[in-house]
């Protein structure tokens, strides 16, 4: 099945206009026609080549929502028509103890990411959600609650579970101290998503201009990072800190921030940090950094229940395809309010 999409075919190169070759489908295939997919920072990092491990051409997308077109034989979860959403794995081993524990996420063999993957079957490229159709198993195929607005949930399939699942992990509720570092895709689900859990919200931001929509979207404090007082009166009280800078940043300025017990849980930058540890913190406080990728499947559905039942969606901005590396430029800038998400019907119109 040829589909139209957006690729690009190098780290220098913008995306572009491409065609893509979907899969017959198979029996416990779901076949979905894209209506929204949000812009990931992920999407960036990839189509750059960031993490060195990119595949071209790479199509990105990975916050994709849809309705279903078609299902195979033994599909029974699914009808069409159905709306549904496919986030950043669209395959796991299945077998392995993280699998069997619905932690697809951490599959010991590698999950099949939506993009720069590998089929499980037939070893072809996959392929994201910058395009017109995808075709995915239906057990990595989510349910959209019903009156939700599609076109805002599209983030919630990668920003929404990657801060959702730490704060499940962390067992995070009423009056637990949260605090998030960077208010960008992530960090704004974050922000809703812990004060929707009770929690007494602090976001850390390199951007003061960006206080009034931190309070709008449920911190209750505001710390600039760059003030070393703000910093200081900070001591001792979060007890779990997210982390979404996307580059390398300096933690330590951080970790005296966390109360005894605390974790700071890195889900932004992948890669080694220039700055070292400073574990004196860590040992006097019984204080943890830890990490934390996605969330599984199953936990997926948990967070797009809980959204669908508290009213939560992302603050998008809509673009067409054709603005992608605008987008992309204004994300390098942490200029995004707070995730960009694709109109796919502007593929085919032609603009
Ligand atoms: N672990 C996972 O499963 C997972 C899933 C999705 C994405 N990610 C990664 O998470 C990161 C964030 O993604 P995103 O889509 O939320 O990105 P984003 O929308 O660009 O937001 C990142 C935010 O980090 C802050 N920031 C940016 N540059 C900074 C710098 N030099 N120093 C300090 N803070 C800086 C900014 O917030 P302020 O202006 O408020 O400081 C910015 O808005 C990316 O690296 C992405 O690849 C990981
Ligand atoms: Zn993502
Ligand atoms: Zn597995």
């Amino acid at each position: 099945m040829i589909v139209n999409a957006y690729a690009t075919q190098s780290a220098a190169e913008d995306l572009a206009p491409f065609t893509i070759d979907r899969r017959v489908p198979r029996a416990d295939d779901v076949t979905i026609k894209i209506q929204y997919c949000g812009v990931c920072h992920s999407d960036l990092h990839t189509a750059r080549n960031d993490w060195g491990n990119s595949q071209y051409p790479v199509v990105p997308g990975h916050e994709i929502i849809g309705v279903v077109e078609s299902v195979g034989a033994e599909v029974t979860r699914f009808a069409v028509g159905d709306q549904v959403g496919v986030g950043c794995m669209v395959d796991s081993c299945r077998d392995c103890a993280a699998c069997k524990q619905d932690l697809e996420n951490y599959c010991e063999n590698g999950s099949t990411l939506t993009y720069n993957g590998k089929d499980r079957q037939d070893g072809t490229p996959t392929y994201g959600g910058y395009s017109e159709k995808i075709v995915v198993s239906d057990r990595f195929v989510l349910k959209i609650p019903e009156r939700i607005d599609l076109k805002a949930a599209a983030p919630l399939l990668c920003a929404g579970i990657t801060t959702w699942s730490p704060l499940r992990h962390w067992k995070i509720g009423k009056g637990s101290n949260v605090a998030v570092i960077g208010l960008g895709g992530l960090g704004h689900m974050a922000l809703k998503l812990a004060k929707a859990l009770e929690a007494n919200v602090t976001l850390f931001t390199h951007s003061p201009e960006k206080e009034a929509d931190a309070r709008r979207l449920g911190a209750d404090k505001i710390i600039i990072s760059k003030d070393a007082a703000q910093m200081k009166a900070a001591k001792g009280q979060f007890d779990l800190i997210i982390d979404t800078v996307p580059c390398d940043h300096d933690i330590n300025p951080y970790l005296s921030t966390l109360s005894l017990n605390g974790t700071l849980v890195l889900v932004g930058f992948l890669g080694k940090f220039e700055s070292l540890l400073n574990t004196v913190p860590l040992i006097v406080g019984r204080k943890s950094v830890a990490g934390s990728v996605i969330g599984g499947i199953a936990e997926t559905q948990e967070m797009l229940d809980f959204c669908g039942e508290h009213g939560i969606v992302s603050d998008i901005e809509m673009i067409n395809i054709q603005d992608i590396n605008k987008a992309y430029e204004r994300m390098l800038k942490s200029d995004v309010k707070y995730r960009f998400v694709i109109d796919m019907a502007s593929l085919n119109s032609g603009q």
